[in-house]
């Protein structure tokens, strides 16, 4: 398979989401939310990291992540109800993506979780899937990218590694969001030029 990159808008209509993510285990849709929103997320999520009140991103589950800044070198700050008008918005959208999902595919997804992610300059997420040995619950995962501006040369792609070879890139750019199968996708964060803002969720099953 060729390698495929996202560099601007999508020309060609894609497939739906559930046939993406069923056939292809990926999708990828420009202006998931309002471009209001996507602006106010963008300054929540920055004055977060200005305000120091980010942490450096571990692995694993749980209240104490390992941290291993040589595989993952971002901050984060999780999202919880309640945090701000913006957040709360973007968690009914995705309470929304969560009910349309579950009516197409069947996958049961019953919870989502996710946090503001920033990757300062020179930062990077190596290869992994989005499932811990602890805790396999996470079963799609969903991205949403907050940068204005964003360049080829700005580097940060997410890169995902279909297992039918090739690869994928996908650049930041804002109101862009990914999704793809937890579990089954490897994929990576390139290193990046530029400070690289985020919200990266799980839509999870039950136990
Ligand atoms: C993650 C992740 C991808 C991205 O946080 O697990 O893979 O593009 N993020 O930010
Ligand atoms: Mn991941």
């Amino acid at each position: 398979m060729p390698a495929i990159s996202f560099d601007g808008a999508l020309a060609v209509p894609g497939p739906s989401i559930a046939d993406g993510l069923c056939r292809a285990g990926w999708y990828v849709q420009e202006q998931f939310i309002p471009a209001e929103l996507s602006r106010q997320l963008a300054v929540e999520c920055e004055q977060s990291m200005l305000s120091g009140k980010m942490k450096s991103a571990g692995l694993g589950s749980g209240h104490a992540p390992l941290l291993q800044p040589d595989i993952r070198g971002d901050h984060i700050a999780w999202l919880e109800a309640g945090r701000s008008t913006a957040c709360d918005s973007y968690l009914k959208h995705m309470e929304a993506l969560r009910q349309s999902l579950n009516g197409e595919l069947f996958l049961g997804l019953e919870e989502y979780e996710s946090h503001f992610a920033v990757y300062a300059p020179g930062a990077f997420y190596r290869a992994h899937l989005d499932r811990f040995r602890d805790d396999d619950k996470r079963t799609v995962s969903v991205v949403l990218y907050l940068n204005d501006d964003w360049l080829p040369e700005h580097g940060g792609a997410l890169r995902l590694h279909p297992q039918d070879g090739g690869h994928v890139d996908i650049a930041p750019v804002v109101g862009r969001m990914a999704m793809f199968l937890s579990g089954e996708m490897l994929h990576e964060v390139l290193p990046t030029a530029r400070q690289r803002l985020s919200i990266a969720g799980w839509l999870r099953r039950r136990a």
